[in-house]
C-alpha cells in the first residue's frame, strides 16, 4: 500500500505512542522460561512482538490473551518443547537473536528463519559466541544469515568482547549464560539498551553491571514470574518529537514514554541542536524511568556532530534524525553508525537516496551521512524499503515538503506502530 502525506500547517495535540517493542519481546520470552504465571499489560500488538509470541507458543508455552492483559504460563528453564516446525521470526531481529540465546540452552533441535529482510541480516555475531559456549549452531551461507539451526545444551560460561555494541547480541549471550556452567561476561565497546539486564534482575538473576561489562551468574533453579505494565516506546514517540520540532507552530504532548537513558540519545542531540523539549512527570514503571514529553516547534535549529558513545543510544532514531537535520543551519554529521546498514533495510543508503529525491544535499559515508541545511523539501515519490522506520521518517519529511509526498509500501509501519497514520492525521491542523 502507498500513502500520500501533505504539507502540514501545524501539529497540535496529545498522543499516547504504542507500547515499547523491545520490552514487549523480552516480556513474552522471559515469562516463557520463568516458573509460574506472568501477566503482561500494555503489550505491543504489532507484527514484530507477535513473532516472539507465536515462537513461544510453538515451543509449547501456553499464552492466554484477554482484553486487558496477556497471561503467560511459564514453563521454567528446562521444559520448553521441541518445535514441530520451523520458527518464522518474520521481520524481527530481536526475536531471532534473543531466542537463539534461549534455544542454545535447550537440548532439542530448532530451526529459525524469517522474511526476505531478516534472511539477509547478520547472524554470525550471535553464532560465534553461542558456539564458543558449546551450542551446536549453524547458519546459511557459512553462518552469515538465517535460517539458523540450533541444537543446544551443555553450555559453559565465556568472557566475550563484542566488536559492535548491540543489545540483541548482548541479550543472546546473557540468556545463554543463564543455562551455562560457570559465569558469563559480555563487554560492549559502548553501552546499548539494557532492558534485558533490568528485567532479568527483577526475575532474581544475579547480574553485575560495571561500565560496559555485564556478568551473569547462572541461577540455581528458576527465574521468578512477574507482572508488568509495559511503558510506551520512545523510538515510536521519536517520529512525533522530530515532527513537532520541524513543523511550524506545533505543540505535542507525548504520554507515558520509557525514558531509559540507553534509548534517549535522540533527545540529547535535539537539545544541543536547539529544540524545545520538556520532560514532565518523571516516575518509575516496570523498573524503567517513564515520563511525558512536551515538544514545541524549535525557533532555530543548528547543525551538530553525532558520533561515538551516543550512537547505540539513538540507533533506531537515525532516520528521523536525518529528517530533522535537513532543517538545521549548517552541516550535520552522523558517523560511527555502520551497523545501520544491517537493520531492517540499509538505513544509510535508504535515507541518502530518498532524501536526495526530496532535494536534500546528503553525502553518504560507509558509516553515516552528512546533511546540509536548512533545506526546503520538495515532494516526491519515495520508497520505504519495507522498513517501518524509513516509512515513518519519510512521512514526517512529507509534512514539511511542498505538495504531496507519496510513501511507497508504507504498510510496513505495522511492524512497530500500526496506528501511526491515524495519530499523524489526528495531530495535523
Ligand atoms: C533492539 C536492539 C537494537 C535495535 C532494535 C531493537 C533490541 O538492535 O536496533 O530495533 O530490542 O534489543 P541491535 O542490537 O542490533 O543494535
Amino acid at each position: 500500500m502507498d500513502r500520500a502525506v501533505k504539507k502540514a500547517k501545524k501539529l497540535i495535540g496529545e498522543i499516547t505512542p504504542p507500547p515499547d517493542k523491545s520490552i514487549s519481546h523480552r516480556a513474552i520470552m522471559f515469562a516463557s522460561i520463568a516458573k509460574g504465571v506472568s501477566r503482561i499489560k500494555n503489550f505491543l500488538w504489532a507484527k514484530d512482538p507477535l513473532s516472539s509470541l507465536n515462537a513461544m507458543r510453538l515451543l509449547g508455552v501456553e499464552i492466554k490473551v484477554t482484553d486487558s492483559e496477556i497471561m503467560v504460563h511459564g514453563k521454567g528453564l528446562h521444559s520448553l518443547s521441541e518445535p514441530e516446525n520451523v520458527i518464522d521470526c518474520g521481520n524481527s531481529g530481536t526475536t531471532i537473536r534473543l531466542l537463539s540465546g534461549i534455544l542454545a540452552g535447550q537440548s532439542f533441535l530448532s530451526i529459525l528463519t524469517g522474511d526476505d529482510s531478516l534472511r539477509q541480516r547478520p547472524m554470525k555475531r550471535i553464532i560465534e559466541p553461542l558456539r564458543l559456549m558449546g551450542a551446536d549452531i549453524r547458519g546459511r551461507a557459512e553462518d552469515r544469515f538465517p535460517p539458523v539451526v540450533i541444537k543446544g545444551g551443555n553450555l559453559k560460561g565465556i568472557n566475550y568482547k563484542m566488536p559492535v555494541a548491540s543489545a540483541q547480541v548482548k541479550s543472546a549471550i546473557l540468556l545463554a549464560g543463564i543455562y551455562a556452567e560457570g559465569e558469563t561476561s559480555v563487554t560492549e565497546p559502548h553501552k546499548s539498551r539494557d532492558h534485558t539486564e533490568r528485567m532479568l534482575k527483577t526475575m532474581g538473576v544475579d547480574l553485575i553491571v560495571k561500565e560496559n561489562t555485564v556478568k551473569i551468574i547462572p541461577p540455581a533453579d528458576k527465574l521468578s514470574s512477574f507482572d508488568i505494565a509495559i511503558p510506551n516506546d520512545f523510538s515510536s514517540a521519536a517520529f512525533f518529537i522530530g515532527g513537532a520540532c520541524i513543523v511550524p507552530a506545533s505543540e505535542i504532548l507525548i504520554k507515558n514514554v520509557c525514558l531509559n537513558e540507553t534509548r534517549t540519545g535522540f533527545i540529547e542531540v535535539l537539545k544541543t541542536m536547539g529544540a524545545t523539549i520538556e520532560i514532565l512527570n518523571i516516575r518509575e514503571q516496570a523498573g524503567e524511568p517513564v515520563g511525558d514529553i512536551l515538544v514545541k516547534t524549535a525557533t532555530e535549529l543548528k547543525a551538530t556532530t553525532v558520533k561515538g558513545e551516543i550512537i547505540p543510544r539513538l540507533i533506531d532514531e537515525f532516520p528521523i534524525l536525518c529528517v530533522v537535520a535537513t532543517q538545521a543551519e549548517g552541516t550535520t554529521l552522523i558517523r560511527d553508525a555502520k551497523d545501520l546498514r544491517a537493520k531492517e533495510s540499509d538505513r544509510i543508503k535508504a535515507m541518502t537516496t530518498e532524501l536526495r529525491k526530496m532535494g536534500v544535499p546528503v553525502k553518504e559515508f560507509e558509516d553515516g551521512v552528512e546533511i546540509k541545511g536548512p533545506c526546503g523539501l520538495k515532494s516526491a515519490e519515495v520508497y520505504s524499503y519495507n522498513d517501518h522506520r524509513i516509512a515513518m521518517a519519510l512521512s514526517i519529511a512529507g509534512l514539511i515538503a511542498e505538495g504531496e509526498t507519496v510513501i511507497k509500501d508504507s504498510d510496513c509501519v505495522d511492524i512497530s506502530f500500526p496506528h501511526f497514520y491515524n495519530l499523524l492525521e489526528r495531530l495535523q491542523r
